[in-house]
């Protein structure tokens, strides 16, 4: 306490002496000056970019764009590794720079080979940093398609982005049914890999005449379910459903179908072989795939017997059926894509060929 008082009254004592030298040293202050004009106002300077408001719509404490990611980095489009097959004409479905160039050509090829390719990922359906705000998710490419083998346009909502690679590709040489017989010299000859969207629309296969009638294409239900309904539904980890795109996953060592994508239509579905439509599916496709190897069309392995040095010529008609083969077997759903063109397709191109 006598420490504080000694402190206290020291300061109090320099307090003192500084406040009597400064009145001693000035004057008393004359009367105050009228207030001077306004200035003019500066023109206002132009907002600046707030990098946070925009980036911070999509790159912020969510997970969102790193679930989607996830998923998109084990989906086959990254897990494939075909977006190897670079070349202009491959690289405007296997490469994300070739698909860019030709969706803004309109050709059906790459403008040139992509020497740096990248698979299909976020920036090839979505618009990603180009608005640099959430209004990028919108998809990149939702017009309808008009497919290349047959000029038919399908329309599947969002999933158009999808039918402008998952298409047909024009075989090579085309057949006409009614023209002339053909030479194939490729063993791969036919709509190649990805023919999903015409199957799931109903159109483009040799529709051949026969007992059970053709659905309207475009009128299945399925059609209407686009590809994102089945294909896109809640995840299952990173494995199946959301941007995986994949329709199974493992579980405990086994296969299994991930039917999240099929409930909302069918409460009761467990697996994809609803109603035995995939097993029918697969025992017709073989009964097709034996008698088109008996007509010495194709080998075992399902690949036509045809190659450089011994081309094989077959009728238009043959070639039909040869299409109507791998379309099937490409399309990879046995039939779920739409059951009834499916079915049709075989039972009618069977008869045909008993007849
Ligand atoms: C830019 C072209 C392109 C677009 C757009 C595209 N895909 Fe693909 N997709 C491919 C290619 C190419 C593969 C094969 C990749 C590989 O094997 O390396 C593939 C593979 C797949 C697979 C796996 C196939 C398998 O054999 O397991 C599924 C499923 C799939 N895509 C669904 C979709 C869906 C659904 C969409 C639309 C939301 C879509 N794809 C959009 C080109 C595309
Ligand atoms: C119209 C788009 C398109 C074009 C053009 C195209 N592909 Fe494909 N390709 C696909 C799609 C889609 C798939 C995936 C199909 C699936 O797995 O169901 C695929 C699959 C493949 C696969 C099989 C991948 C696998 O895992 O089974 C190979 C190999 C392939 N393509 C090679 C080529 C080559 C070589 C070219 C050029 C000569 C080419 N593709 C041109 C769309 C295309
Ligand atoms: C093959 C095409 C494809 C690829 C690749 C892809 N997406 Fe998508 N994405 C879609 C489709 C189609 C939808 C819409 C699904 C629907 O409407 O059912 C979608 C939806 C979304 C949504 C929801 C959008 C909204 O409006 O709410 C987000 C977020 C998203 N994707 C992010 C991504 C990110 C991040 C990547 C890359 C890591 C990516 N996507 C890659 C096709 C794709
Ligand atoms: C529409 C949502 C969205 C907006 C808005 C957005 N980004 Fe992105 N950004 C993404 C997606 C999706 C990726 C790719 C993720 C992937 O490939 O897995 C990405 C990737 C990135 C990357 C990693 C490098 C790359 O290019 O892949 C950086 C850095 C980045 N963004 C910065 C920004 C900045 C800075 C802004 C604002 C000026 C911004 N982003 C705005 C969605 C967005
Ligand atoms: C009615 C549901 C449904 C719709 C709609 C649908 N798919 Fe599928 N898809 C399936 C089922 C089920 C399988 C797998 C069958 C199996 O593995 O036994 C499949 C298989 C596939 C495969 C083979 C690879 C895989 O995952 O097994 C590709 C590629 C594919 N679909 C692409 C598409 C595309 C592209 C669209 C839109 C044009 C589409 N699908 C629309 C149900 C659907
Ligand atoms: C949007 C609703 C919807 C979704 C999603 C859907 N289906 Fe269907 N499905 C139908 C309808 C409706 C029919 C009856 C035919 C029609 O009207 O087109 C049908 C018919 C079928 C058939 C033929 C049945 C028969 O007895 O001939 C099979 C097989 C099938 N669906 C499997 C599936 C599978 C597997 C999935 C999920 C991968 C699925 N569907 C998703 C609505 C749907």
């Amino acid at each position: 306490m006598k420490r504080f008082t000694y402190l206290f009254s020291l300061t109090l004592t320099a307090f003192i002496l500084a406040a009597a030298v400064i009145i001693g040293c000035e004057g008393p202050a004359g009367p105050a000056g009228a207030a001077g004009a306004d200035g003019k106002d500066g023109i206002d300077g132009t907002d600046g970019v707030d990098a946070n408001a925009t980036c911070t719509e999509c790159h912020n404490e969510d997970s969102d764009v790193f679930v989607k990611s996830l998923q998109t980095g084990n989906s086959k489009h990254m897990t494939g590794g075909a977006f190897e097959r670079s070349d202009a004409d491959c690289a405007a479905c296997h490469t994300h720079e070739g698909f860019l160039d030709r969706m803004e050509s309109g050709e059906m090829e790459a403008s040139a080979d992509i020497k740096q390719p990248s698979p299909p990922q976020c920036r090839t359906c979505h618009k990603i940093h180009i608005n640099y705000d959430a209004s990028d998710f919108a998809i990149r490419y939702p017009d309808p398609v008009e497919l290349w083998i047959n000029s038919v346009t399908v329309d599947l909502g969002v999933s158009n982005m999808c039918a402008n690679c998952h298409q047909p590709r024009i075989p090579e040489p085309m057949y006409v049914i009614g023209g002339d017989s053909i030479d194939i010299d490729n063993m791969r000859w036919g709509p190649h890999h990805g023919p999903q969207s015409a199957m799931l629309y109903g159109t483009s296969a040799y529709e051949v005449a026969g007992s059970v009638s053709y659905p309207t294409p475009g009128g299945t239900t399925h059609a209407s379910a686009g590809c994102t309904q089945c294909h896109m539904p809640d995840a299952y980890g990173n494995q199946a459903g959301g941007h995986t795109f994949a329709m199974s996953y493992e579980y405990h060592g086994s296969e299994e179908d991930w039917v999240a994508g099929c409930t909302d239509c069918h409460s009761t579905i467990e697996d994809f072989d609803y109603n035995g439509v995939q097993t029918q599916v697969s025992t017709l496709l073989d009964s097709l795939h034996h008698v088109l190897m008996n007509e010495g069309l194709l080998d075992e392995d399902g690949y036509l017997v045809a190659d450089d040095d011994a081309p094989l010529r077959v009728s238009p008609e043959e070639a039909g059926f040869l299409y109507n083969f791998k379309f099937i077997e490409e399309d990879l759903s046995m039939g779920v894509h739409n059951p009834g063109y499916a079915m049709a397709l075989l039972k009618n191109s069977l008869e045909a060929l008993s007849n």
